[in-house]
């Protein structure tokens, strides 16, 4: 049986004190025994703070992004063995941010997934189609491509240390939520593309929904035979929505 995996996305927002309150809120609205297993991801500059606070609790950190090389001349860049020395276990790897924004690649999106790995982290891959997409009725190819990007770079077998969300692009912080059965149908296509390679393999990879997850629509996503937890974007900056999600998982 899958755990349920539920992820906070911060994104660039908060502050040292925002960071500290909100992670003082999960752990406290969560009590001593979470119900899912539960991460957070915040900034890069708060990583540190975030880990500090989380000591002696069982919610993960991770980081949003992560460079490509181990370490060397790349001015700006944070190497995954220096998340890992912060005390992240998860990155997250292609948000659709990342690759819209900041022009990321298939290429560069698998390039950065193996890198994870490779410095100790369990990338969490997004993956997802535009609006555009799915109105012309190419969602499946597109999913396809981006998976198959990493698969070809990264063997079927790197998928026992990795998570996959599916994040549609059209849901993601527009309050527009694909409905239960929407998530389903993509997440199925994607278990069935991994077992294509590995029946096993696929069976226990865990899946996320991400895209206007909330408090009253968590369970009835989460309650779907593919869909193994969410990545939370705008409802994780709230302490006690935020663990009102994590409890849909239990
Ligand atoms: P959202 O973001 O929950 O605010 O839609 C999800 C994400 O981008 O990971």
């Amino acid at each position: 049986m899958r755990k349920i995996l539920v992820a906070g996305n911060w994104k660039m927002h908060g502050s040292r004190a925002e960071t500290a309150s909100l992670v003082e809120g999960l752990t406290a609205a969560l009590g001593d025994a979470p119900v899912s297993e539960v991460a957070v991801c915040p900034p890069f500059v708060y990583l540190v703070d975030a880990a500090a606070a989380l000591e002696g609790s069982e919610i993960r950190l991770g980081a949003q992004d992560l460079a490509v090389e181990p370490s060397g001349a790349y001015t700006g860049e944070i190497a995954g063995t220096m998340l890992r020395d912060v005390g992240c276990h998860f990155v997250i790897v292609g948000h659709s941010e990342r690759r819209s924004l900041y022009g990321e690649t298939d290429g560069v999106v698998a390039a950065k997934y193996r890198a994870a790995q490779r410095d100790g982290l369990v990338p969490i891959l997004c993956v997802g189609e535009t609006l555009e997409e799915r109105e012309r009725e190419v969602t499946e190819a597109v999913i396809e491509r981006q998976l198959r990007a990493v698969l070809d770079s990264a063997a079927i077998a790197s998928f026992e240390r990795a998570v996959v969300a599916y994040e549609p692009v059209w849901a993601i912080g527009t309050g527009r939520t694909a409905s239960p059965e929407q998530a389903q149908e993509v997440h199925g296509f994607i278990r069935g593309i991994l077992a294509a390679d590995d029946d096993t393999i696929a069976d226990s990879v865990r899946i996320l929904y991400g895209g206007s997850v909330k408090p009253s629509n968590a369970g009835d996503l989460f309650s779907m035979p593919d869909v193994d937890g969410g990545l939370v974007g705008g409802a994780s900056l709230d302490a006690g929505g935020f663990a009102e999600i994590c409890r849909a998982g239990g």
